[in-house]
């Protein structure tokens, strides 16, 4: 080959490897900057350790801790104690509301024992909490942030987000998107007949949400008891072999015996877990966008969130509506990246 051919050869090669380069780039998500709001909650350390696990998609600027399964002390303290199993304590914790917006508080230690995670020796973490208190880190973080930039994936009452959004409504500049896990609407509540618990926490906190404008989705338990444990998927889990393996595998064994006692199912819900996974894969999910509201009403629906899914009253859409999951497909992603931690 003369000594042009091979110019010309090795120029064309050169070529086709950039234009595959910068097309694969193109099609590589981008990574989401992510506050994730929680009240941990045995099934929110989960969701905390799948979110922390996943560095190259999740640029984890801070939690947030709320009072919802146990009080705020014990929340924050577990959210810093999931943030040392998963080993990541460049995250900041920012402690936030203690109570509810107006409705007396409510807790779920039945589900999630005294101290907020089940199944597990729980310790004082080494790295501590922040000062600043959380409703300030949200409006401070959303003002300095990128139009439409910052995700939130809300996992308890949405307290602090509320109280940032009174106080501060122009951070919903900053917000690209609020996932909540919350809601139900097809198959009725788990704390009445008809609410969800993160919801009847603190209904008056999700109306404020919901009236803010920003771009909404919904994790309701019409998904996630879709997506349930099982022997063989918490064998799964279990036989990791690392510390994260073990823990969850503790966890959900004990969080999810409720349930399958309440419902009478073979296994248990991951509620705030689907959150981050569907930001990690939403391809998981399907839903649609539905006009939402929730009732603050003292009474039997007190908490209820009405999903108008067959679009009857013609009303603005205003949430997009998580309904269904590939629960293998969770489980396996849910696996794979606990198998990347300590
Ligand atoms: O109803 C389930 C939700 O309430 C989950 O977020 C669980 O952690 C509790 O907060
Ligand atoms: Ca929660």
């Amino acid at each position: 080959m003369s000594r042009f051919m091979r110019i010309f050869h090795h120029l064309i090669r050169s070529v086709v490897f950039l234009s595959v380069l910068s097309i694969s780039s193109v099609h590589a998500a981008e990574k989401i900057d992510l506050i994730i709001d929680t009240d941990p909650g045995a099934d929110d350390v989960v969701a905390l350790l799948l979110a922390l696990a996943s560095p190259e998609q999740l640029n984890v600027l801070g939690i947030t801790t709320v009072a919802g399964n146990v009080r705020l002390d014990k929340t924050s303290r577990n959210a810093r104690l999931a943030r040392e199993w998963a080993g990541r304590e460049d995250v900041p914790v920012y402690a936030g509301a203690p109570k509810p917006l107006v409705r007396t508080p409510i807790y779920a230690e039945n589900i999630h024992g005294q101290e907020g995670v089940t199944g597990v020796p729980i310790h004082e973490p080494a790295k501590g909490l922040e000062q600043a208190n959380a409703v300030n880190y949200l409006i401070d973080t959303l003002r300095a942030a990128k139009p439409g930039s910052v995700t939130i994936a809300m996992l308890g009452p949405q307290t602090n987000l509320a109280l940032a959004l009174v106080q501060a409504p122009d951070i919903t500049k900053g917000i690209r998107e609020v996932v909540v896990m919350g809601g139900a609407h097809f198959n009725g509540g788990n704390i009445t007949p008809v609410a969800e618990f993160n919801l009847y926490a603190d209904p008056h906190a999700a109306d404020v949400v919901l009236k803010s404008g920003v771009k909404l989705v919904y994790v309701p338990l019409d998904v996630t008891h879709k997506i349930l444990t099982s022997d063989q998927r918490l064998k799964q889990i279990a036989s990791l072999g690392n510390q994260a393996g073990k823990l969850v595998g503790d966890i959900l064994n004990e969080y999810v015996k409720n349930d399958m006692a309440h419902y009478g199912l073979p296994g248990g819900p991951v509620h705030d877990a689907s959150v981050i996974a569907y930001l990690l894969k939403p391809e998981l999910f399907s839903g649609r966008e539905v006009n939402l509201v929730v009732d603050t009403r003292e009474g039997p629906t007190f908490g209820q969130t009405i999903a108008d899914w067959y679009d009857t009253l013609k009303q603005p859409k205003n949430a997009f509506w998580v309904e269904n999951g590939d629960a293998q497909g969770f489980f396996d992603l849910l696996t794979a990246r606990l198998g990347r931690l300590q």
